[in-house]
């Protein structure tokens, strides 16, 4: 029998009859894994009144018993750990270690956020006036509604709920439909913790009935969304519509910087595990390399070798370093920016095919792909293909790298390849991304810092990190005035 998940909503499992179900399917090699019921605006709207309601008691609970229920989820993450990241390999596609290191993030995340049930520092000030105090301390927002992509279908969900459950507000969370058997194991651990009821509810939907009903509500007053510019843009134009604060984490186009005096081993290790890693689906993904003329050869040499030894399969299989794209628009959206390449002029060195022979005929595997002498300009090297592709672009200085890194629309993350400090010290200040590296690839970020970008990658906000709390908190400041009589700020102060 096909499993079939459900909504849960106000800390109730429950699918609604002749709702319309999808399947879900393992990328690795078509098998059916689910049915994924698809919300109504109706159900949406039902989820953000009870979710209103229970924010009112739950901005009420102490921050520090708030975040009880944050460590309690994470030992529960932890408890499950291999379970969650076999259903993630099974579902999105990932290599079983890297689905294992997700599902630390989230972890993570959810010890890190519940440190802050003791934190969430405000200031304290003086006043201007005598017997008067000033303080400033962050206030919950109400209802916050999160679209989250099917790439880091844990990891990223957990940037955004943890934040803004611990600062006292109360979610509607609709998954990427591609990957919502990772939402419904988080609802379930939600359940399992005895979260209060309506604090967290999953909706599974699309994003034009489900997201959009999510941004239309008038009850909603926050909406975090973490997927392509292009949705990202719709999602800000009809936020900005309703008044919303809207925090989008979008697109990236990120380049390893490799100079003249790299550590090429290094550089290369690093080139194949941000390129090629996830099958090239992070925003975060190495999709330019961007090397010094007079080591240009030596590294396509060394990546064409190291290239050779990447297995490609499904990613249960410990031995494999690929796993599958997600699903058959991807792959085909990948293999015609191959042939752009090509049309471009651009020099095809490895790779640039859809895997169609078994064992690959049921799943959606591209090789790894390597295109040099690219334009900085050219398509390739400009727009992200969310894929295993990467394109060499040969410079002559520091500063040539530099701005041919910056030349893109976005600006999630960079790095740079190189044993001198001072240049380091430059890349570092120079490169307009949110993420810089330095002897590293450009994936890796941690839960405890700011995740985002510049440019078309966002829109100024942060994932991740005490910046999150800037999204799901407003700051109230504080006077009280414990002088008996009227004070006049600014005049009354001689
Ligand atoms: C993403 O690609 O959307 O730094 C998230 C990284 C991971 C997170 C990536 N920690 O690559």
């Amino acid at each position: 029998m096909r499993f079939q998940l459900q909504h849960y909503i106000g800390g109730q499992f429950q699918s609604l009859e002749n709702e319309k179900n999808v399947s879900v399917f393992n990328p690795a090699n078509g098998q059916e894994l689910a049915m994924v019921p698809m919300a109504s605006k109706d159900l949406v709207h039902e989820a953000v009144v009870i979710a209103k309601e229970a924010q009112k008691d739950w901005a009420l609970v102490p921050a520090p018993k708030r975040a009880d229920y944050l460590y309690a989820i994470g030992l529960k993450m932890k408890e499950k750990k291999e379970h969650l990241a076999q259903v993630l390999t099974k579902e999105m596609g990932k290599v079983i270690e890297e689905a294992r290191g997700e599902v630390q993030e989230g972890i993570d995340m959810a010890f890190y956020m519940a440190g802050e049930g003791r934190r969430l520092f405000g200031e304290t000030t003086p006043s201007e006036l005598s017997n008067k105090f000033a303080m400033s301390v962050r206030s919950p927002i109400g209802v916050v509604g999160l679209i989250t992509p099917w790439n880091f279908p844990v990891a990223i969900a957990t940037w955004k709920s943890f934040p803004a459950i611990v600062a006292g507000n109360t979610v509607v969370w609709k998954p990427a439909t591609e990957t919502p058997m990772m939402a419904y194991e988080m609802a379930k651990i939600f359940d399992e913790v005895g979260l209060p009821k309506g604090v967290a509810n999953v909706v599974f939907g699309s994003g034009s009935d489900v997201g959009t009903a999510l941004i239309e509500h008038p009850d909603v007053k926050v909406i975090s969304f973490t997927g392509s510019t292009a949705t990202g843009r719709k999602v800000a134009e009809l936020g900005g519509h309703h008044l919303k604060k809207v925090s989008l984490e979008m697109g990236g186009k990120n380049a390893v910087i490799i100079m003249d005096d790299a550590d090429l081993d290094l550089a290369v290790e690093g080139v194949l595990w941000s390129a090629f890693g996830t099958a090239g689906q992070r925003c975060t993904a190495c999709s330019r390399v961007i090397v010094h003329k007079d080591i240009k050869e030596e590294l396509e040499k060394r990546l064409l070798n190291a290239m050779e030894q990447l297995t490609i399969g499904d990613g249960l299989d410990e031995s494999v370093k690929i796993g599958p794209v997600i699903n058959k628009t991807a792959l085909y959206k990948i293999n015609s920016y191959v042939e752009i390449g090509q049309q471009e002029g651009a020099k095809l060195l490895t790779g640039g095919k859809i895997l169609k022979d078994p064992p690959f005929d049921q799943g959606y595997f591209y090789e790894p792909t390597l295109f040099t002498d690219v334009a900085p300009d050219a398509r390739i090297a400009q727009e992200e293909i969310f894929g295993p592709v990467v394109s060499l672009i040969s410079i002559s200085s520091l500063e040539e790298a530099i701005e041919v890194n910056n030349s893109v629309q976005y600006g999630l993350s960079s790095s740079i390849f190189t044993k001198d400090i001072n240049k380091a010290f430059q890349a570092q200040r120079d490169l307009d991304t949110g993420i810089v590296y330095v002897n590293a690839g450009t994936t890796g970020a941690e839960i405890h810092l700011p995740f985002g970008g510049t440019k078309g990658t966002g829109n100024g906000h942060r994932d991740s990190g005490i910046a999150a709390l800037d999204v799901y908190t407003e700051w109230k400041s504080i006077y009280i005035d414990y002088s008996g009589k009227l004070q006049r700020a600014q005049i009354d102060t001689e």
